[in-house]
């Protein structure tokens, strides 16, 4: 796959949350394509972030796409919410609809994109009822809840089971957990188009090295 096809969206999970303004800033201007955004509830994952506020005041900073991971236990109560933040994709995890496709039509009817994801211990088994709403598929790499995990293994190969399932379907794959310099390789030769990475992006002596690190995954 070109290079020129993949789409990098930094994590501010890892960013300075003391100055996520400027952090939104200075990653829009070091070549980020999309912003991710990690909303957590301490319910579906152990750990809190920020919500729909937080989202809408960050939202004047950057032009680019919101990248909106849902990592809460009842999206269908907040999609209209993170619509109005500002989110352009709503992407809402598989374990926890149970009318996935109720859910997606939601999204959809806000004028989001709708995304599904899945952790490292999900199958994929009913996505291909839903394929005609789904706009990505977010393949979590590790369990979701923080920043800084392993890698795990077997997301390559799902993301090749993926890439088969939506051969006919105008879909994106996009990654998130683990993703650095070395596993961003093995990710985009499975076929994911889209690179989440946090850790990788964030941590570093001081922001000159951003470009380069987001540089260094395409
Ligand atoms: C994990 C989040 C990720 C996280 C990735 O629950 O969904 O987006 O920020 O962080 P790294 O790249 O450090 O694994
Ligand atoms: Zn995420």
């Amino acid at each position: 796959m070109s290079s020129q096809n993949i789409i990098i969206a930094p994590s501010v999970l890892s960013a300075d949350f003391s100055n996520l303004g400027q952090e939104v800033n200075d990653i829009d201007e070091a070549g980020a394509d999309w912003i991710h955004l990690d909303v957590m509830d301490g319910h579906f994952v152990p750990n809190l972030t920020f919500g729909p506020s937080i989202i809408s005041s960050i939202r004047k900073k950057t032009k680019k796409c919101f990248d909106t991971h849902l990592m809460i236990s009842n999206p269908d109560e907040y999609i209209e919410q993170y619509k109005n933040a500002g989110s352009d994709i709503i992407t809402v995890h598989k374990e926890v609809c149970g009318h996935l496709d109720k859910t997606l039509s939601s999204i959809k009817n806000t004028g989001c994109k709708a995304g599904v994801s899945i952790n490292p211990g999900t199958d994929i088994s009913g996505l291909e009822y839903v394929l005609d709403k789904i706009d990505l598929i977010l393949v979590m790499s590790v369990n979701p809840g923080f920043g800084g995990q392993k890698f795990i293994n077997s997301s390559i190969q799902k993301i090749k089971k993926i890439k088969e399932l939506v051969q006919n379907f105008n879909i994106d794959i996009e990654v998130d957990g683990g993703i650095d310099d070395k596993t961003a390789t093995l990710v985009k030769n499975a076929g994911a188009n889209i690179l989440v990475s946090g850790s990788f992006i964030f941590s570093g002596e001081n922001k000159s090295i951003y470009k380069e690190r987001i540089a260094s995954l395409r």
